[in-house]
């Protein structure tokens, strides 16, 4: 199995290049922002909980979303692999996430971590914010707090796959295709 951790600040790429991951090494993606959204906009008492934390750009629970990945991961049994997005974020998610698939025996392959200016990210959120109705990207206190809280609480994650000899930092500023290739780079190499 390949299973990708694909990390990164807020705006970074992960989804955008998640997307062409999946396609190319037929993957499932299992996006915690994506799902917690979904919950939103189907009004679970899951989803209208969370809101109020993805507002303020701040983290959402880690028992909430360490219960939701076990279950997304235990509906996809049979796939090629998963490519993890925003998740996971804090240190106890990480050992969480291990469990799960150490039980499994399907260990994480790889972290990818996107590294991206600051000024870049906020360029990208807020250029997002003006086309798409994603609450958490319409101001710019909201991205300079969900940057503030990847640097404290979620950045630390990287030295738990750096302790596996699993973390690979790859450029992501450029174009959506130069990174696209130099992450196809990286997964081919673990081969
Ligand atoms: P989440 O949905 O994960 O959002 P995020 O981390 O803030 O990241 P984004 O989705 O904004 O950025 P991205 O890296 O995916 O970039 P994208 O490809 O979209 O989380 C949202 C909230 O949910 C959190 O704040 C938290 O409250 C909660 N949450 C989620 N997971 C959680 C967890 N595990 N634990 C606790 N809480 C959790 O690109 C961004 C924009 O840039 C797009 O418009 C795109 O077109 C553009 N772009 C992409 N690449 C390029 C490029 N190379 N050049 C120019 N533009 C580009
Ligand atoms: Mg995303």
């Amino acid at each position: 199995m390949l299973n990708i951790v694909l990390f990164g600040p807020p705006g970074a790429g992960k989804g955008t290049q998640a997307t062409k991951i999946i396609q190319k090494y037929q993957l499932a993606h299992l996006s915690t922002g994506d799902i917690l959204r979904g919950e939103l906009s189907a009004k679970t008492t899951l989803g209208v909980e969370a809101k109020k934390y993805m507002d303020k750009g701040e983290l959402v629970p880690d028992e909430v979303v360490i219960g939701m990945i076990e279950s997304k991961i235990e509906q996809n049994a049979g796939v090629k692999g998963f490519i993890f997005d925003g998740f996971p974020r804090t240190t106890a998610q990480a050992e969480a996430l291990d469990k799960m698939l150490n039980k499994r025996n399907i260990p994480i392959t790889i972290m990818l971590s996107l590294e991206v200016e600051k000024d870049e990210l906020v360029k990208r959120l807020l250029g997002r914010g003006q086309e798409s109705g994603r609450s958490d990207d319409q101001d710019v206190t909201v991205i300079e707090n969900r940057i503030k809280v990847y640097n404290s609480e979620t950045a630390p994650v990287k030295g738990f796959y750096e302790k596996q000899d699993k973390l690979e930092s790859i450029a992501g500023m450029g174009t959506i295709d130069e990174i696209f290739n130099r992450l196809c780079e990286a997964i081919d190499n673990t081969k």
